[in-house]
């Protein structure tokens, strides 16, 4: 079953992060109720972006949704303080941990949602175990650690298998896609099926946010 309307998550790491409080503003008025807020380690991505105290001065200046993105070594380490943080969604990546099962139940057991993200180089079939446990599955379409980089096309596959397994095997994860999405790439993976998409630079390079939102809603529901 697909989707009728498209989910977007405006990443917060294309915003000014001298000046949060607008970005999130922002973000409330296009009309969508993600923010996408990545956490990079400098060692899984070759990037540092921020911590859990960023994430819970963000919380009170805003009552998004918290969809929190670990790009980190051994995540594990650092749910509990992410959830305390004020996460609602908290995605860690397969190739990250030995222990997917043990760290998306630890997520579950402190009431967030959970998601497990595949690099590009990762095939669905190795995520096949965990995938009856989770609430999304995050697609990357570029290799992470940084935003602005170019869509890699093959991922709409893995967005189609997604769809395709959780039909038949009656799974009820969201599929979520990061990098590279924007006017020009909805249309191919909105036909693959995705539920919910990452748009950083997109986003916030657009001088109508709002505007930006509607047309990708659009894009994606001719692409259907
Ligand atoms: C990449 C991050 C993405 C990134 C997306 O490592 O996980 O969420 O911010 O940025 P764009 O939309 O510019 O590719
Ligand atoms: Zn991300």
């Amino acid at each position: 079953m697909k989707n009728v309307n498209l989910l977007i998550s405006p990443s917060i790491l294309a915003a000014d992060f001298s000046d949060i409080v607008t970005a999130l503003d922002e973000i409330r008025e296009s009309g969508t109720d993600y923010v996408h807020v990545d956490v990079m380690d400098g060692m899984f991505v070759p990037n540092i972006s921020f911590g859990p105290k960023f994430v819970k001065d963000m919380r009170k200046h805003s009552d998004l949704i918290f969809d929190v993105h670990l790009m980190i070594e051994e995540p594990e380490r650092y749910i509990k303080q992410f959830a305390d943080a004020g996460s609602d969604i908290i995605t860690i990546h397969h190739e990250a941990t030995r222990h997917t099962h043990k760290a998306i139940s630890e997520i579950k057991a402190l009431g967030l949602e959970a998601g497990i993200a595949i690099n590009p180089g990762t095939s669905v079939s190795s995520i096949s175990a965990i995938l009856p446990f989770v609430d999304y599955v995050l697609v990357m379409s570029v290799n992470p650690g940084f935003g602005g980089q170019s869509f890699i096309e093959e991922s709409a596959n893995k967005v189609a298998e997604l769809c395709e397994l959780r039909d038949n095997e009656g799974y009820n994860y969201l599929i979520n896609i990061d990098g590279g999405i924007s006017e020009k790439t909805i249309k191919s993976v909105a036909s693959a099926g995705v539920d919910m998409i990452v748009a950083g630079s997109a986003f916030f390079s657009s001088p109508d946010k709002k505007g930006f939102v509607e047309n990708m809603k659009r894009l994606a529901e001719e692409a259907r």
